[in-house]
């Protein structure tokens, strides 16, 4: 008798593993479908979106490896994305920044001696062309083994990009490849840099060229995170009114560099250069319209969003 119910309860547990694995295999293979959409020159069209909900990791067409040209291939459940800001310091944020599933930077934004206002991990890091030279003053901090992996994407003009061998930036990141055949460094496509300038023309009806005027390491960072993660936490990152309202916080421009230029100087600054500037403060109010229809926050200092 024993023996029967014990045959019966293994032919009943086979029978739930089996029910379970075909579920397990149904939703894998389900994923692809999702996943195999075109990223590129697309709206935010309902297709755009229903692919926010699908977290796993699709390749990227619009980011290649370097020098292997294979596509990015990342997801994110919550990012923390860390603004170089002073508004970070002082904060204590750094242990909240961390519990995320990836914590993003920006180009060579330390975390050293700052664990406690911007945590200490980083899985990617968004990095300007012209910050790369900084990079790589410290190649084995940045590139080697204790780098922990970290993935970098690098954006820049197709002049300093150029993987023809003409590009001044992209030989840099070729020889750092080469010197350290684990690290992950991937460059933004040309398509890539179109598809980010038509986005400024779209949405503030200004040409990004003849406005004379650059896209930020920030603009880049939050187009590439609305791809890759499910939610944003942006951290210290002001926004379009900031330097309007009374008795606002005067902080470095950068964490990392006490005594610069403060931030809201840096920003005007920037806003009214006729050419060569960052609309730093033209993209918040961008920013802020997309956090309306996708999952981003921003803290230190909050937004309210209505
Ligand atoms: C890698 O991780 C270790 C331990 O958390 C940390 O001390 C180090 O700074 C990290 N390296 C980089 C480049 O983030
Ligand atoms: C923008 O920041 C200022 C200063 O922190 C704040 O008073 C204002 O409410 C914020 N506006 C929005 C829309 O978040």
């Amino acid at each position: 008798m024993a023996w029967i119910c014990k045959k019966k309860w293994v032919i009943a547990s086979s029978l739930v593993l089996a029910i379970s694995l075909f579920v397990v295999l149904v939703n894998y293979s389900e994923k692809p479908y999702f996943r195999l959409q075109p990223m590129l020159g697309q709206s935010f069209s309902p297709r755009w979106m229903s692919s926010w909900q699908h977290k796993v990791a699709r390749p990227h067409p619009g980011y290649v490896s370097v020098p292997k040209k294979e596509l990015l291939k990342l997801s994110c459940d919550v990012c923390s994305v860390v603004s170089s800001s002073g508004q970070v310091l002082g904060r204590g944020a750094g242990a909240e920044i961390d519990r995320a599933a990836c914590v993003w930077r920006m180009n060579n934004a330390p975390t050293q001696r700052y664990e406690k206002d911007v945590g200490s991990r980083t899985n990617l890091r968004v990095v300007s062309h012209t910050s790369v030279p900084l990079l790589l003053h410290k190649p084995q901090h940045f590139f080697g083994p204790a780098s922990n992996g970290t993935v970098y994407v690098v954006w820049g003009p197709r002049r300093n990009m150029s993987p023809d061998g003409n590009g001044l930036i992209y030989n840099m990141l070729r020889r750092a490849a080469d010197d350290f055949p684990n690290a992950r460094i991937y460059v933004t496509t040309d398509e890539r840099m179109n598809y980010c300038d038509n986005m400024f023309k779209r949405e503030t009806g200004r040409d990004r060229i003849t406005s004379g005027s650059y896209l930020s390491t920030g603009w880049f960072t939050l187009i590439l995170a609305m791809d890759m993660c499910k939610e944003i936490r942006m951290y210290g990152m002001i926004n379009d009114t900031y330097c309007k309202s009374e008795g606002y916080k005067k902080v470095p421009y950068h964490y990392y560099e006490a005594g610069s230029r403060d931030e809201c100087a840096e920003y005007i600054l920037h806003e009214n250069a006729p050419y060569g500037g960052h609309r730093f403060i033209t993209e918040k109010t961008v920013f802020a319209k997309w956090a309306k229809t996708h999952p981003i926050k921003f803290f230190h200092p909050e937004w309210q969003l209505s």
